[in-house]
């Protein structure tokens, strides 16, 4: 019988759909110790979400069993693909399944800053009416810059657009064609886009070429005035990947003033640390990584996942495989 090893969670849906396919589906964390001492040789596939990470010395000795490494999600960050791929066994993830429901946390957090909504309820609370202080911006005319232009980001652009907001994007990686169909200026030179825009929003994977990619350089260059001069303030989100926004470079913006707000989904350090000094910033707001946390989502991301796996345990290629070119 096939083995497949769960370890961060799944819809029901999706675990039926792999006991229907006729495996026995193991529900439960696996410490890392385990995993690096031999635990991923018991299965013929594992699907993980972001709390498991899987490493070359994990991979290195589950052979010759395991058949597959799946991301029930988008980011592979946690998995060494290159190890993976060195022991001939693909890794499948799940890339459309969480769109709407990133999209829809990006533009909940950008209109939260906007109109001050964390704040006003922390203050509301405490027995305080600003309604005087908490003075907002609308969306309507301001410049909004897209890093990335994939799925999400165009999610976001066309949500943006109904707003009549101005929307640009930055994407090295995409043909001109699918931005200019989407109505949305594409810039050549990041630079661009921080020198025109007043709202920033992360939708690129963390690499070494965009680690702090927002920094106290390119944060400096945002204008803080809208296209007919209203001081609107720079407003940044990323509900991308932690460690594209330089965290210590954003607090010090916030507390100069060069930033009127930072929402953040992802840190560079997950969970972060409670006692941060940005999480203490009053124009600092953020959620724990929850971009894909909806009902519908999950039950997408584990049905294709799901999908994926059983494609591969039946001996075929899953559309999904990220490293189908270094397969052996
Ligand atoms: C993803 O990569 O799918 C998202 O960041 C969600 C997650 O990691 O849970």
């Amino acid at each position: 019988m096939r083995r497949v090893a769960v370890t961060d969670g799944m819809a029901e849906e999706a675990v039926k759909r792999l006991e229907n396919a006729g495996c026995e589906v193991v529900q439960e964390f696996i410490e890392h110790q385990q995993l690096v001492q031999g635990a991923l040789a018991e299965f013929d596939a594992i699907i993980v979400r972001s709390a498991t990470k899987i490493t070359e010395e994990m991979l290195a000795v589950s052979q010759p069993r395991l058949k597959v490494v799946a991301r029930a999600g988008v980011g592979v960050d946690n998995i060494d693909i290159d190890a993976a791929s060195k022991i001939g066994v693909p890794v499948v993830n799940a890339p459309r399944a969480s769109t709407q429901s990133v999209v829809e946390l990006t533009v909940g957090h950008l209109l939260s800053s906007l109109r001050f909504i964390p704040r006003a309820d922390r203050s509301l609370r405490s027995g305080d009416w600003a309604k005087k202080e908490l003075k907002g911006t609308e969306l309507y005319g301001k410049r909004l810059g897209l890093i990335g232009f994939g799925r999400i980001a165009q999610g976001v652009a066309a949500v943006a657009r109904a707003f009549g907001m101005e929307v640009h994007s930055y994407d090295p990686y995409l043909p001109l064609s699918i931005a200019k169909k989407a109505g949305v200026t594409m810039h050549k030179n990041i630079d661009n886009l921080f020198k025109l825009c007043t709202h920033i929003s992360v939708h690129c994977n963390l690499t070494e070429e965009t680690h702090h990619l927002i920094n106290q350089k390119r944060i400096k260059m945002m204008p803080g005035v809208d296209p007919f001069n209203l001081a609107c303030g720079n407003h940044i989100v990323n509900c991308a990947r932690g460690g594209i926004v330089d965290e210590d470079a954003a607090l010090e913006a916030l507390e100069s003033g060069q930033l009127s707000s930072l929402a953040l989904d992802v840190f560079e350090h997950e969970p972060v640390d409670p006692s941060s000094p940005l999480l203490q910033h009053q124009n600092f707001h953020g959620t724990p990584h929850i971009g894909a946390a909806t009902i519908e989502a999950q039950r997408r991301v584990g049905l294709d996942i799901v999908d994926a796996v059983l494609t591969v345990l039946d001996g075929g290629m899953a559309e999904t495989t990220v490293n189908r070119n270094d397969l052996s």
